[in-house]
């Protein structure tokens, strides 16, 4: 509902940021079904709207996401998941031509780190964790996150991390190059990844645009 929304959006002081937070704190900000609707939904306003220069989705300070919601995989089958295309709203992310920030603190498994990934630009806290844990259910990551994840890191980082559940800190994620920055101490992810969307919104649109898309056409077809 509008009075909780699995996502909130506001803006930078400037009013040339977006802002989207994961909001659902009890669940760790497991990204549900509903939590990818709405969270699509203002991806493709902000990306209609000429007042949005760049688009920050964080979870805030204390967790990212732990990942796609298990309770509702659970309630899923493949047949049902892969006949109703349920990875394509994943997918979406990807596709939104603005630059987009991701400010990572806590938790950023499985799905959230595919999340993460699909951001231009990560920010995150040196104690932040990174995973992909699908293994031990007996599922890999879905939403194009061995493939991301091996460009950013290298092979074997990756298959460590997809094969073994090994974990990043955020530390070794902005080492290895998973990330572009770190908060420094005492500073808001928030705030960090805000002031990096602040200084996008100072460069002209259309190279904006244009130089993520042509960064992206390096790396695969979508
Ligand atoms: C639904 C989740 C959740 C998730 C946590 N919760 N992760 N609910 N989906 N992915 C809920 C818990 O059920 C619990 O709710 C509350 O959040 C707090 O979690 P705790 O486990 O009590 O917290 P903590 O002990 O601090 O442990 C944190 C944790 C652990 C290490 C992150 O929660 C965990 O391992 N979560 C699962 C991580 C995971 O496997 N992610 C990958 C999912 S698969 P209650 O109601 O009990 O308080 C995936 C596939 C992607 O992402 C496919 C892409 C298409």
């Amino acid at each position: 509902t509008a009075s909780d929304p699995f996502v909130v959006k506001s803006r930078s002081p400037s009013g040339r940021v977006l802002i989207l937070t994961l909001n659902r704190p009890k669940a760790l900000n497991a990204l549900s079904d509903g939590l990818f609707r709405q969270l699509n939904a203002y991806l493709a306003e902000a990306d209609d709207d000429d007042t949005v220069a760049s688009i920050v989705i964080t979870g805030g300070d204390k967790v990212f996401a732990a990942g796609a919601d298990i309770k509702e995989l659970g309630a899923n089958t493949f047949a049902a998941a892969y006949s109703r295309d349920a990875l394509s709203s994943w997918q979406r992310v990807a596709a939104i031509r603005k630059p987009i920030v991701a400010g990572v603190a806590g938790y950023a498994l499985g799905g959230g780190c595919e999340l993460a990934m699909m951001a231009d630009l990560l920010v995150c806290t040196p104690t932040a964790v990174f995973g992909l844990p699908e293994i031990n259910l007996g599922v890999i990551p879905g939403a194009g996150g061995t493939q991301r994840l091996a460009h950013l890191i290298g092979k074997t980082r990756t298959m460590d991390m997809v094969l073994n559940d090994r974990k990043l800190s955020g530390k070794e994620a902005y080492d290895f190059g998973l990330a572009s920055g770190l908060t420094k101490e005492g500073e808001s992810v928030v705030a960090a990844a805000t002031k990096v969307a602040e200084q996008l919104a100072t460069k002209g649109a259309l190279a904006l645009q244009a130089g993520k898309e042509a960064v992206n056409a390096c790396e695969w077809k979508r």
